[in-house]
């Protein structure tokens, strides 16, 4: 994929000289406007950027903040030939690919993910979206013109946060031997968000999956893999269980139910991890997780399709019995 840059926000002339934008807006929340706003503007300064400010929450990723930016766009006279700047985590980026897709049908549209969560995964891959009555049940598939990956702005990310992108790049690692084999010679949190070699490799797992696959009808559907039990908890939680906590748990229970179908040796899943200090238990009843999995929007069909390990590096996509789900989530009742 084209435009995935890793370098310093201060470079990024260079990656809008090509496109030669008419305006430039840089969408970024209150949180990360403290944060690394000041350096962005710095870097375009010849350009005379507009910011574009929301408030800090996923509860934002909403028709009512793409109204605001839509109608703030149109303000300062935005056109197809403009670049719109998505500065931030997931959501941030989610309704920068959103707004930038559907502005005049499509304007210029940049991506600095800001949290490990967004370079390893929001960032990359061209989904866009907002919630609406659900999760990103409004959006839309529009690739960024470039992704500016600066590692330097993982530093004043909260460790809850770092660890909530950390279950993505392990997810990476059951995916990718050489992914697997990076974490592996890494201990701590602080030390995965200093190697840019394994953000790197996470990224490009995801960059060779999507790139076969866009719409997700087929291969696509392996980034899944701990997300079926997953998006379940999460959903049972409330949301009071962040995505990677809850995809911590999914993890253990593909590759658990890996071990019970194809002898998978769920211990490299669970000494990961471990390693990192995610989650390893299921804090809810088998039935009521199963019940959520069947209602998930990646249920096909009603099926219960499953991603598991069966070694890494190699993964088989299929419907698994649900007394096998049921077994193996009793067994990781916390
Ligand atoms: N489009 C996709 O393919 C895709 C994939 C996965 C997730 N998502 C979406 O991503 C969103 C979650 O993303 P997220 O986990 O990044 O959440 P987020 O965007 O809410 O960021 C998490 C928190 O970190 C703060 N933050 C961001 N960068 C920071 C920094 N450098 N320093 C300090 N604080 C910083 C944010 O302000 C926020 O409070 C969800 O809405 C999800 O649906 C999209």
């Amino acid at each position: 994929m084209e435009g995935i840059v890793f370098g310093k926000i201060e470079d990024i002339e260079g990656l809008i000289e090509s496109l030669s934008p008419f305006k430039i807006a840089i969408l970024t929340n209150s949180t990360v406007a403290n944060l690394w706003l000041k350096e962005v503007l710095d870097a375009l300064s010849d350009h005379s950027p507009i910011p574009i400010i929301i408030p800090d929450g996923e509860k934002y990723k909403d028709l009512e903040t793409a109204r605001y930016i839509w109608d703030r766009l149109y303000e300062i006279g935005f056109t197809r030939k403009s670049l719109l700047i998505g500065l931030g985590g997931g959501v941030v980026t989610d309704i920068a690919g959103f707004v930038a897709s559907t502005y005049m049908r499509g304007t210029y549209l940049g991506l600095i993910p800001t949290t490990l969560l967004a370079q390893v995964d929001a960032a990359i891959g061209g989904k866009t979206g907002i919630n609406f009555h659900g999760k990103n049940m409004i959006g839309t598939f529009y690739l960024p013109n470039f992704v500016l990956i600066d590692i330097r702005t993982l530093t004043t990310l909260p460790l809850v946060e770092v660890l909530n992108g950390m279950a993505e790049v392990i997810k990476y690692a059951v995916l990718d031997k050489e992914v697997y084999n990076i974490l592996k010679g890494i201990s701590t949190p602080k030390e995965a968000i200093e190697s840019e070699e394994l953000i790197r490799k996470s990224v490009a797992v995801k960059v060779r999956v999507v790139e076969e696959d866009l719409k997700e009808s087929g291969k696509r559907r392996i980034l899944n893999l701990g997300h079926t039990v997953g998006h379940a908890i999460e959903k049972l939680s409330n949301y009071k269980i962040k995505h990677g906590f809850a995809v911590s748990v999914g993890l253990v229970a593909a590759a658990k139910i890996g071990e019970e179908l194809y002898g998978f040796d769920s211990e490299k899943v669970i000494e990961l991890i471990k390693k990192f200090g995610l989650p390893l238990h299921n804090p809810f009843p088998p039935e009521k997780v199963v019940e959520a999995m069947k209602m998930d929007k990646k249920a096909w069909y009603g099926k219960i399709i499953f991603i598991i390990p069966i070694d890494i590096g190699n993964v088989s996509i299929e419907e698994v019995p649900e007394d096998l789900i049921l077994k193996v989530l009793g067994e990781m009742r916390s």
